[in-house]
């Protein structure tokens, strides 16, 4: 089944409202219709910039997705600094991660916290970007499969087939983000290839064929083509390479790389 591939830049804690605006239209400027063509580009910038953005691609149509790099699971209450899934979806996010490295090891988000926020961004009719991916500690210990395929199964648990339709997952090795390190291409792709196997036997090999399974970890123009070229790789999710508009736009025509 031929897939789509989805380049997503994660922009993190980085850009106020007017640099989004700002790097958005940079970014437009360095792609072609046929670039978007080729492959589906996303932004998740901070929830601050969610507006100012959504406005933006809706009044200029551009051919971007928006999402998401988070959400609480409650639709309303008294839940002091977060965000609802209900929100974001009347931005018109069509994206929202879920288990962000970041999020599991700085705030302390388990695999059930993750499962609540996936059937969450489901129930609003937005698709989740579930993160995975072990750490150093664990690769070398010969666990990396394992910790992978548990993350799955508890961020998934209680999905049907279903709603899976549309997911999306990141492989994400915790040691390559922020690093440089990047995985060799024939790892990521395994490592995407277990994901995949993974789905199949949760959903079905129809729903697991139809998955967008990115890798992330320190994409950069440079590593792109090689990386993201690979048979179970569908895409990036990119960190510090898409808070600059050239390198995110290079990143996004990896197919013409
Ligand atoms: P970097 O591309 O900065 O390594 O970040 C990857 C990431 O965490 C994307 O979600």
């Amino acid at each position: 089944m031929a897939r789509t591939p989805l380049v997503a830049g994660n922009w993190k804690m980085n850009l106020d409202h007017l640099e989004a605006i700002a790097l958005v239209q940079q970014l437009v400027y360095h792609l072609e219709r046929s670039d978007f063509e080729a492959v589906e580009v996303a932004v998740l910038p901070p929830f601050t910039d969610l507006r100012s953005i959504q406005t933006l691609i809706e009044g200029d149509r551009l051919p971007i997705a928006l999402g998401a790099q988070d959400t609480h699971w409650e639709d309303a209450g008294a839940f002091t600094g977060e965000i609802s899934p209900g929100m974001l979806a009347r931005l018109h996010c069509r994206y929202v991660l879920a288990g962000h490295s970041e999020r599991r090891a700085l705030f302390g988000e388990t695999d059930e916290i993750v499962n609540r926020k996936l059937q969450a961004i489901l129930r609003h009719g937005m698709v989740p970007i579930l993160c995975v991916g072990e750490t150093l500690e664990e690769r070398e210990a010969g666990r990396a499969d394992e910790v992978v395929v548990g993350q799955l199964e508890g961020g998934l648990a209680a999905v049907t087939a279903e709603q899976a339709g549309d997911l999306v997952v990141a492989y994400e090795p915790v040691w390559a983000i922020g690093t440089g390190r990047t995985a060799l291409p024939e790892d990521a792709d395994a490592m995407c290839g277990l994901v995949r196997r993974t789905l199949a036997e949760r959903f079905g090999q129809g729903i697991a064929d139809g998955a967008r399974v990115l890798y992330g970890g320190s994409v950069k123009p440079a590593n792109a083509k090689a990386l993201l070229t690979q048979p179970e790789v569908d895409g990036a999710l990119v960190g510090g390479a898409s808070i600059s508009a050239e390198d995110f736009a290079v990143i996004c025509r990896f197919p013409r790389l």
